[in-house]
């Protein structure tokens, strides 16, 4: 079953986390004249029309980025991010989001490579055009996990996995523990981005408890709710939980937050960012 499009939701508040952290941590890598490789295993359709039927129908862009086209931002990682968006958007008017595969593609360099997964019939030819012409570049309608096996590790053996799923279905938080397990045993000098909801509260702190106990090293949970745990039914926040990030990221993230979090509060936010596990 394979319901989820990322159309609906393309630039809400989720997104701009995802995405804040995802542009921090490609910054990083590229500080260093070695290639490296992007890995994205729940691609999507890598780019989006804000003026589409889907996005306009929940609107979810407006209490996300639409809240920051105006913005004057203060911080370095929350700069770098607008400045890809309003480079999309060159007349301030916002009509595109660029959803992770994109943002990589933006930023790699000629020699860096990208790999990307995608599952649904629809969003993969869309992702897959837009990588026609460029080279170091490998974009499969693959199951993630068998992505990983398939593609894990890249020859560079540096890089970012990007691991984002729907989590339609209540198993997909079970395959992605057991997914990142095989992912690091195979790439463990990788930074590892996983994307997680919270919709309710017990439920997620177990599946990262269920992370934590993986026995992997140098955990950093980044995240950040507009609403408070209780104020909404859905999802009220988000956070990237991130495997060997730079050692910039937490500092950088720390002042993004503050920055960001009174923007794009809708009731109560909170938000933090928390080393899990040491080095
Ligand atoms: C949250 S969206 C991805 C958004 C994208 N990462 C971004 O930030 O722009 C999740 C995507 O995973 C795809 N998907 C679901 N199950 C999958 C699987 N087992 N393997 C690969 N892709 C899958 C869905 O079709 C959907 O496009």
């Amino acid at each position: 079953m394979l319901s989820y499009r990322h159309s609906y939701h393309a630039g809400n508040h989720a997104d701009v986390i995802k995405h804040l952290v995802e542009v921090a941590i490609l910054l990083y890598l590229k500080k260093k004249d070695k290639p490296f490789c992007y890995h994205d295993s729940h691609a999507g359709a890598g780019l989006y029309s804000l003026n589409s039927e889907q996005a306009l129908k929940t609107g979810e862009f407006g209490s996300g980025i639409g809240r920051l086209m105006q913005h004057q931002p203060q911080s370095a990682a929350l700069a770098a991010y607008l400045e890809l968006i309003r480079e999309l958007n060159p007349n301030g008017q916002l009509q595109f989001y660029p959803g992770s595969p994109a943002i990589a593609k933006m930023l790699l360099r000629r020699d860096d490579s990208i790999q990307a997964t995608e599952l649904h019939p629809s969003d993969f030819p869309l992702l897959q055009a837009q990588f026609l012409n460029r080279r170091h570049c490998r974009i499969e309608q693959m199951d993630a996990y068998a992505g990983f096996r398939a593609m894990l590790p890249p020859l560079s053996k540096r890089g970012l996995v990007l691991i984002d799923p729907p989590y339609e279905l209540k198993t997909e938080y079970q395959d992605l523990v057991k997914g990142l397990q095989q992912a690091y045993q195979r790439f463990p000098q990788a930074v590892y981005a996983i994307w997680y909801p919270v919709i309710e509260r017990a439920s997620i702190e177990a599946v990262i408890q269920a992370i934590v106990d993986t026995g992997i090293r140098n955990q950093l949970r980044i995240e950040y709710s507009p609403k408070a745990d209780s104020e909404g039914f859905g999802m009220t926040g988000s956070g990237m939980l991130v495997i060997n990030p730079p050692y910039t990221l937490a500092t950088e993230m720390t002042e993004a937050l503050q920055e960001l979090s009174p923007l794009l509060a809708d009731g109560t936010a909170q938000w933090q960012v928390t080393q899990l596990v040491g080095e």
